[in-house]
Parts: C-alpha cells; structure tokens; sequence
C-alpha cells in the first residue's frame, strides 16, 4: 500500500434529515471523535479533509472542513473528494433512515384552516425510506482502493456485528464501540473500543479520553496503510 500516506477523508458528526421546514429527524453523534482525528492526523502533518454534519465543535488548526447536513449531501461531498484520499475514515453517526416526502411547509396538528377545511395530521405518520449507505458505496461504486476505516455503533454482540460490517463494507478495520452504555462513545468525551482488523485480529482500546484515543488510532491507521 501507500508508503506515506498524506491525504486523509474523515466524516464526522450526525446527519439532518429533514421532515418539513422547521423540523428534521437527527441523533446525538457529537462529532467529536471523527474532530479529535482530523486534529490528530493534521498535528501529524498530514492534509485532512473533514466532512461534517451539524456539530457544535472548532475546526481544527489546518484541516479543511466541509459541512453538510443530510446524508445525500454527505455522500455527494465524499465522492467529490474521494480522488485524492489515502486513507478514508467514515466516524459519522449517518441517519439509515429519512422522510419520503419532505413536507414543503410546517406541518399542522390536527384541526381546520381559516376556511374551514380540515389540515393537519393526528396521529401522524411519517413514512421513511432509506438514505444512501455511503461507507457501503466506497469500494464499490465509488472505487476507492485505500486503507478503509468504518465505526461501528452496536448494543450488542460488539465483535461479530463489528465484523459482518467490516465484512459487508469491505473495510481495512472497524473500530467499535457499545453505545448501550452512557460513560462512553456517543455525546461523551471519553471512549473505549474494540479495533476489528481484516485479517482477523482484534485489539482492545481501554477506556480514556477521545483525544488520547485519536492519537493513538493516527499511529495504528498509519501503520495499516504502510505495509
Ligand atoms: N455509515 C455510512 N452511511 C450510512 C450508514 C452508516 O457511511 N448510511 C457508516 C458509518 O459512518 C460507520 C459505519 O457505516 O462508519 C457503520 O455505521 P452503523 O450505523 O454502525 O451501521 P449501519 O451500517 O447503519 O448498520 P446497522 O444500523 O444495521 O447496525
């Protein structure tokens, strides 16, 4: 692979998918720990692009960053950088799920306009199909051929559903965490995880903060892509 590897794709924080004008289905990714690795790789010296949902969290010094909210557009912004990337890196909690028809103005309760006629919805379904799997398409349509690392979010079964994903995704490593429990992962400053390597090792991160844990995951992505 890549001697030294330079450029690197992270994705980072939620995604917003919207339901009408004012109200959009999201999740409680903080996008910290995809920002304290774009930190991380730039303090390395390498060129990083950070593709982020909406977060509230400082670029880091030196790294490019390009917001998006939904998933489509998340996907549109990684296949537009794709070219130039080493190593991709996909940290962001993408929605599986948006709203089939986005309404084009606030929806109402239930009850009647100023004509008398019936508006709204009580109770309110809202219909959903699926969004784009972006680390999914990576390899194949996007044709990616670099070092490929995906998170994996589980409440259960941490390794083997690390491993179909890694599997089914065609990653170089998946790094996973519990997000049943709330000292860690998702919307916490601290993480531990389990790395789940292709060729069938597995290594245990322990518990410690997310930037600790970036610096140390910079080392152990470089190295995968130097052999
Ligand atoms: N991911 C992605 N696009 C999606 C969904 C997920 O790029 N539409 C990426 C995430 O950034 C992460 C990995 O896929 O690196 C796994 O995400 P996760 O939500 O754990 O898994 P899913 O593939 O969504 O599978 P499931 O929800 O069935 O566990």
């Amino acid at each position: 692979m890549n001697v030294n590897p330079q450029r690197i794709l992270i994705t980072a924080g939620p995604t917003r998918e919207p339901i009408d004008p004012v109200r959009y289905l999201g999740n409680r990714s903080s996008g910290r720990m995809g920002f304290a690795l774009a930190e991380a790789f730039a303090a390395a010296g390498k060129k990083v692009t950070l593709i982020s949902g909406p977060v509230q969290l400082k670029t880091p010094h030196g790294v490019e960053r390009i917001d998006v909210e939904t998933a489509a557009q998340m996907y549109d912004a990684v296949a537009a950088a794709l070219a130039d990337v080493d190593v991709a890196i996909f940290a962001a909690a993408v929605a599986d799920f948006r709203p089939k028809k986005v309404a084009g103005q606030k929806i109402k309760k239930a009850g009647t306009d100023r004509d008398g006629d019936p508006v709204g919805a009580d109770p309110l379904t809202l219909e959903l199909e699926r969004t784009v799997d972006i680390l999914g398409s990576i390899r194949q349509p996007l044709g990616f051929s670099g070092t490929l690392v995906g998170f994996a979010a589980e409440t259960e079964n941490l390794e083997a559903n690390a491993r179909l994903k890694l599997e089914r995704k065609a990653c170089d490593l998946v790094v996973a965490n519990d997000v049943s429990r709330t000292d860690i992962g998702f919307d916490s400053a601290d993480n531990e995880v389990l790395l789940v390597f292709r060729e069938g090792r597995v290594q245990a991160l322990p518990m410690q903060s997310k930037r600790e844990l970036a610096e140390k995951l910079v080392e152990i992505i470089v190295s995968l892509d130097e052999r």
